[in-house]
């Protein structure tokens, strides 16, 4: 369960302060796919930073599971994402000098992963239709193929709340629907909640429930 109070996000730069975020208030039960939503620049990579403790708010409150996040010291809160959370980036976030199966496998092993570490990253990245580009390095991979990665990645400690920016933004249909059987099947199988920032119509349509943000504020929450 994810529930956010009165949620503001602001920076300051010299002379300019930007509201990013304007008071938001959500309750996610567990299991939820959520689909955020809303206009670029309305908010929705900052308050799924928010979500995932990568960021700090400016004021409010978060409760993952009845735990306050907001403020937390980043040693308990990399615990707490270790143990919790998985992130999918809308940039990837790939580590250039690890090949793509290693990449995959790093959270797995700074979580205290396991010896099926190896087989575990080798059938993710399978699942994503990789299977052949383990040795491969980000730079030689294209843009849809590291968002797989990136996917595969996220989904190898069997996070109990995936967050997802844009998790189908440079995939073909193919790949695309794909991605969103993988997501809806760890959902499904693993009870987890999904928080994904989307443009995607299908993704939305599937999604139990649909946030609209725009300019800092939900506008819209539809089932
Ligand atoms: N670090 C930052 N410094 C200044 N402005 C920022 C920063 N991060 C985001 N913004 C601004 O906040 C707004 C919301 O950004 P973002 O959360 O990335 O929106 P979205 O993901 O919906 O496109 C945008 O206007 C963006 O330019
Ligand atoms: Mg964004």
């Amino acid at each position: 369960m994810i529930q956010v109070r009165g949620l503001t996000k602001t920076i300051s730069t010299g002379t300019h302060r930007v509201e990013i975020l304007r008071g938001i208030d959500l309750d996610i039960p567990k299991g939820q796919v959520a689909a955020i939503l809303g206009p670029s620049g309305s908010g929705k990579t900052t308050l799924l930073g928010l979500l995932a403790g990568l960021d700090s708010p400016t004021s409010g409150s978060i409760l993952l599971d009845g735990e306050e996040i907001a403020g937390l010291p980043e040693d308990r809160m990399a615990e707490l994402r270790g143990r919790k959370i998985g992130f999918v980036f809308q940039s990837y976030h790939l580590i250039p000098t690890l090949t793509a199966e290693e990449n995959v496998l790093l959270p797995y092993e700074l979580t205290g992963g396991g010896p099926d570490g190896a087989s575990r990253a080798r059938e993710l990245l399978a699942s994503v239709g990789l299977a052949e580009r383990g040795e491969h390095y980000p730079v030689q991979l294209s843009g849809g193929e590291q968002q797989r990665v990136a996917l595969a990645r996220a989904f190898i400690t069997r996070p109990p709340i995936l967050f997802a920016d844009e998790p189908t933004g440079n995939l073909d249909s193919e790949n695309g629907s794909r991605i969103l059987d993988l997501l809806f099947d760890m959902n499904r199988r693993g009870g987890s909640t999904l928080v994904l920032v989307t443009h995607d119509q299908e993704l939305a349509l599937r999604a139990d429930r649909r946030i609209t943000l725009r300019d800092g504020r939900v506008v819209a929450d539809e089932p």
